[in-house]
């Protein structure tokens, strides 16, 4: 058995995730690539490699990691790129999406050779919680102004618009595409290719993929562009566990558990966004709060129902524990960090990291 805490990848279900991908790039002509700020476990890349068309990134250091371990088609974008790094992002990119008109003109010599593109905002979005809501208002996030654009078009080739977040539905997807194409058609009418950034939940079970096929085809004529996606949880959605033991029980008017872990260094998005972690059944006659080892007062993973009461040494998987969470994890507490492991396709489980003292202590000087 390995050692908790870790997450734990099962390529069988990412598969599922990766062959909708390849379909909806088949039936629309859209091509995906993987998000980095959300997964960017690099011993996963061989199995989706196949299914996708590369990776966009948001820093020189996804830039160089998309390139190096994924291949294929590398987008770099930043809300901001330093001098001191810009040669070294162009080396890794085949395509550089600048997020402002100023860091277009700053950097129009170094990014000569490569393809160019600027990020437009148009003012909608499907994001509830304005931390992630990339319309909010003053957003730094992209472009708005039509007339600040047109004169730099001989720069570029293309735009990006990640306006989607956690987005299920996709009658709201195809309003929100309506609106981009009502405020920026006439810039789209010049673009040879339109990224639509993440955050559109494609490969969730009831989505109507052939509808969001249909949809990107379209656009993609009307305005003769190839679209990208670029799709952070969507694929890697339900793919991965976090897997703790309960190291102590206690009574304060609930039943209480504590895992060896911690929702704050291992699933931060979660309390971020005031979210419960999943169990899954979920069902039983035992609830418990299931509660992390950090001294956060709120390390609370959730309450959930379990068939029978649990017990110090219990194991408790936590679901859905991919996307923002490696990519995110840290050394709070100096809470062990969760090694990372995968179950291929023929059900073996093999631990690709696990993290130790030293790399805690390097972590820091
Ligand atoms: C520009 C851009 N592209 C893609 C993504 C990935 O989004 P998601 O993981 O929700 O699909 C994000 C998320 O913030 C983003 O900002």
């Amino acid at each position: 058995m390995i050692q908790t805490p870790y997450y734990l990848i099962d390529k069988t279900k990412l598969l599922r995730n990766m062959e909708k991908i390849a379909y909806l790039r088949e039936t629309s002509g859209a091509k995906a690539l993987l998000a980095l700020k959300c997964f960017a476990t690099w011993s996963v890349f061989d199995l989706m490699r196949d299914y996708m068309d590369g990776t966009t990134s948001s820093s020189l250091n996804e830039a160089r990691l998309g390139h190096e371990r994924f291949g294929k088609e590398t987008h770099a974008y930043s809300v901001a790129y330093a001098d001191y790094e810009i040669d070294e992002v162009v080396s890794h990119a085949d395509k550089i999406i600048f997020n402002t008109i100023g860091q277009l003109r700053r950097f129009e010599k170094p990014s000569a050779g490569i393809i160019r593109g600027l990020r437009l905002n148009p003012g909608v979005s499907s994001s509830s919680f304005d931390l992630a809501d990339p319309a909010r208002p003053f957003s730094r996030l992209g472009e708005w102004d039509l007339a600040k654009v047109e004169p730099v078009m001989d720069l570029i080739s293309g735009f990006m618009i990640h306006n989607n977040c956690e987005n299920k539905d996709f009658d709201l997807f195809d309003r929100m595409l309506g609106d981009i194409e009502e405020k920026f058609g006439p810039l789209l009418k010049k673009a040879d290719w339109v990224s639509l950034g993440g955050g559109i939940h494609f490969t969730g079970e009831d989505y109507p993929i052939d509808r969001f096929a249909e949809r990107l085809k379209r656009f993609s004529g009307e305005y003769d562009v190839q679209v990208y996606l670029e799709p952070g949880e969507a694929s890697i959605t339900k793919s991965t566990t976090l897997e703790v033991t309960v190291l102590d029980k206690l009574y304060n008017g609930k039943d209480l558990v504590v895992v060896d872990s911690s929702i704050e260094a291992h699933m931060l998005d979660l309390l971020i966004y005031r979210e419960s972690a999943k169990v899954s059944p979920n069902q039983g006659p035992h609830r418990y709060m299931v509660c992390g080892k950090s001294c956060l007062a709120g390390d609370i993973f959730g309450e959930f129902d379990f068939p029978d009461e649990l017990k110090v040494g219990d194991r408790i998987s936590i679901q859905d524990a991919a996307g923002y969470t490696m990519v995110k994890k840290n050394w709070f507490n100096g809470v062990k960090m969760p090694a990372i492991a995968i179950r291929e396709l023929d059900g073996s489980i093999r631990t690709v990291r696990e993290f130790s003292y030293t790399d805690y202590e390097q972590s820091l000087s």
